[in-house]
């Protein structure tokens, strides 16, 4: 095997998770419990409830990912003696998810003597593009779309990130969640709106794309979900039935359009050849369609992480981790024989 093997921490949110890669970046073990079905009922993520589940599930989640790498390298499991080091989300995320993780794998780096690298969670969706495009080099231009995060990055070189411009309120997965919660449709809402939307007209209804035309790379989603509520609150008083793939379909089409406005202004002004997309929302059919039809028109490679990497997981975190522990610019040995994911 290519050393360092690496584990990686994830507790940022609603899932544990854990992965193990080895120095060409192939993982070698990779576990998500999610306590999603927990918020459902909430219409979202409660993060009370989400540190609890992440005390629960740790030390399970630690011990399948040891044992799927055992079968990996052909013995029982490893163990902690195995390890090179050990990477952990350290933020951005919820304050009580992210302390579970942390503490846990800072109490492996002291048990077993391990260096414990501290990773970035964006960087984590960023770097899972990796695993499908594993020439992916800087200078590119990343769009970073979530539950909780929406924003523009410049890759100047890796860790070196100028964020270009965010949200300034709702994100892009918050704004799927928040339509979905008004249609009665459960959370998470980006999979059930996203399959709603590709049997649906996206010129049905129009829908406002905002600060399309603000001139910086800053987006607006508040004013967006109030719109699609003020337009199924109008319908259900007028007494007329709302159809669902067109709404879906006019609301996706109002976040894509603006989505893919500004992440080409920014390619174009910093002038790279590279695009990338990360996050849970990366994981929508009709952007990732819009992003390489409109992009590849100008010349410009766009790359999407492979769905089994979109949502939170331990292998992103891995390989940002292996990316700390080099500092060269090919940190990954050998791309050809590790990253890509069987999935
Ligand atoms: O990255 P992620 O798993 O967690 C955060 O760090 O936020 O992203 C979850 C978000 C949720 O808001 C979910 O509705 C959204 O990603 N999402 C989608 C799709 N799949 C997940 N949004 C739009 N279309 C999808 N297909």
């Amino acid at each position: 095997e290519a050393r360092p093997l690496v584990l990686s921490v994830e507790s940022s949110c609603d899932e544990t998770a854990m992965a193990l890669i080895d120095g060409h970046g192939r993982i070698c073990a990779n576990v998500v419990a999610t306590s999603i079905d927990f918020h459902a009922r909430f219409g979202g993520v409660v993060p009370e409830i989400a540190s609890r589940k992440h005390v629960e599930a740790i030390v399970g989640v630690f011990e399948e990912t040891m044992a799927q790498a055992g079968r990996h390298f052909g013995c029982d499991t490893l163990t902690a003696d195995d390890l090179d080091a050990v990477g952990v989300t350290a933020g951005p995320g919820l304050v009580g998810a992210l302390v579970v993780g942390v503490a846990f794998a800072k109490g492996l780096s002291a048990a077993a003597d391990l260096p414990l690298v501290p990773v970035n969670h964006l960087e984590g969706h960023m770097l899972a593009n990796l695993f499908a495009a594993p020439d992916l080099r800087p200078p590119f231009v990343a769009s970073l779309v979530s539950g909780g995060n929406t924003m523009l990055v410049h890759v100047r070189a890796w860790g070196d990130y100028q964020i270009l411009g965010a949200t300034i309120d709702d994100a892009v997965g918050e704004a799927f969640d928040k339509v979905a919660k008004a249609l009665g449709l459960g959370y998470p809402g980006g999979p059930v709106i996203s399959r709603l939307a590709a049997r649906g007209n996206r010129k049905a209804i129009h829908f406002p794309r905002a600060m399309m035309h603000s001139g910086d790379y800053r987006f607006s989603l508040s004013g967006l979900k109030t719109a699609v509520i003020t337009y199924i609150e109008g319908e259900m008083r007028a007494g007329r039935p709302i159809d669902l793939p067109d709404l879906a379909a006019s609301f996706e089409a109002a976040v894509i359009d603006v989505q893919v406005a500004k992440a080409l202004a920014a390619v174009e002004e910093t002038g790279v050849g590279d695009f990338c997309v990360g996050g849970g929302v990366a994981a929508n059919p009709q952007l990732r369609e819009a992003y390489v039809r409109k992009f590849s028109r100008r010349g410009v490679r766009v790359s999407v992480p492979p769905m089994a990497v979109c949502g939170d997981n331990g292998a992103m975190i891995a390989v940002c981790a292996l990316r700390s522990l080099r500092a060269d610019a090919d940190f990954v040995e050998r791309p050809e024989t590790g990253l890509p994911l069987d999935a």
